[in-house]
């Protein structure tokens, strides 16, 4: 019998420091170490970010190890995001996997952060899910970027559609920010809004060709929204929290879904797919549901840990890249765009 493949990955390219086994494409270990400190300044400090990596990442490298029961030695190879991402944070993650490879003599494998999230469906636990088939269309909505991406294959990947300004989760952040809520603000718009009605608030849709999309215009109206209610009552964003979360997270919803479904129209994809952190939103998971019904589409959403930034999906990502024999050289950098 074959010897199994028993990869490391590791991530480190914004506030998250993970690290995960995977052992043959199913998941042994899944270590997150978040960052606290950026709740104070409402966004990500990358000065902060790359101190507390260079803290966590030894740690969370052993829990991971630990967890899945692997010996450092008995690794076939190091996989590790080289972006993008900030670049500070993404250079302790680098140094660290490119010695680790070098003192262990086995392969880096150098992983693109947004494949990752996209390859996140084929990651493999206790459930017993389906991975989707190719060609798919998966909508990739992060903290900075939001794709509409055309995958082929898991190394053939096309972006059909992206945002032409603010990314879907900076959207829910910053709207968070203007209602006074701790950074990252999407998990908690999304806990509002379920007690809320998407429909008390209107904010203008995008009128955007093609399959691009715009967040700047809903932030803004959403900002004048806000100010104008406080202005007339101090406690307008109290009283009416839940009906501004729901009314925010759909009219995102609506953005997002809208040009994934003109996509699989006009590319005629019948299968979608939702990954990144902002697919971790239920409002969104619920509607790509009901969007997939609708048309007839097979649709996959991954489980919540790995819809926010992971190890275990860079483990994936260097799965694939290994299997292809796509090794990088032990003197990779970070590419941080
Ligand atoms: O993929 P991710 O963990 O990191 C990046 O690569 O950016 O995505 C983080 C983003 C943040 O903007 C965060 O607010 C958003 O994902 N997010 C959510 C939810 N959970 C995380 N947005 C809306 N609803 C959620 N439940
Ligand atoms: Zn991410």
């Amino acid at each position: 019998m074959p010897s199994p493949t028993i990869l490391l990955g590791i991530e480190s390219s914004c506030d998250e420091t993970a690290a995960a086994v995977l052992v043959d494409g199913v998941v042994r270990s899944n270590v997150i170490a978040g960052q606290d400190v950026h709740r104070l300044w409402g966004g990500v400090v990358p000065e902060l970010a790359s101190r507390a990596h260079q803290e966590n990442i030894v740690p969370v490298v052993n829990e991971a190890l630990r967890i899945a029961g692997v010996d450092k030695r008995d690794l076939s190879a190091v996989a590790v995001t080289q972006g993008p991402g900030l670049i500070g944070a993404l250079l302790v993650g680098a140094c660290f996997a490119r010695s680790f490879a070098q003192a262990l003599r086995i392969p880096l494998l150098a992983v693109d952060h947004m494949q990752a999230h996209v390859l996140a469906h084929f990651i493999r636990d206790a459930d017993d899910r389906s991975v989707p088939e190719f060609p798919f269309l998966n909508l990739t909505v992060s903290g900075g970027h939001t794709l509409i991406v055309l995958v082929r294959g898991p190394l053939d990947m096309e972006v059909v559609g992206t945002t032409l300004d603010d990314a879907a989760g900076e959207a829910f952040d910053k709207g968070a920010k203007v209602l006074g809520l701790p950074y990252p603000g999407g998990p908690l718009i999304d806990q509002n809004a379920r007690d809320g009605d998407p429909t008390r608030y209107k904010l203008p849709a995008p009128r955007i060709e093609g399959l691009d999309m715009s967040f700047s215009g809903v932030k803004t109206a959403f900002y004048n929204l806000v100010r104008t209610g406080q202005a007339s009552d101090p406690a307008f964003v109290e009283r009416e929290l839940p009906h501004l979360c729901a009314s925010l997270q759909q009219c995102i919803i609506d953005i997002l879904l809208r040009k994934l479904q003109k996509a699989g129209r006009t590319l005629g994809v019948p299968r979608i797919a939702i990954s990144g952190g902002v697919s971790a939103n239920s409002g969104l998971r619920e509607q790509v549901q009901q969007l997939a019904k609708r048309e007839g589409w097979a649709v996959h959403i991954p489980p919540l840990a790995y819809c926010t930034d992971n190890g275990a999906m860079v483990a994936m990502a260097g799965q694939f890249l290994y299997q292809a024999k796509r090794f990088a050289d032990l003197d990779m950098v970070p590419h941080p765009r």
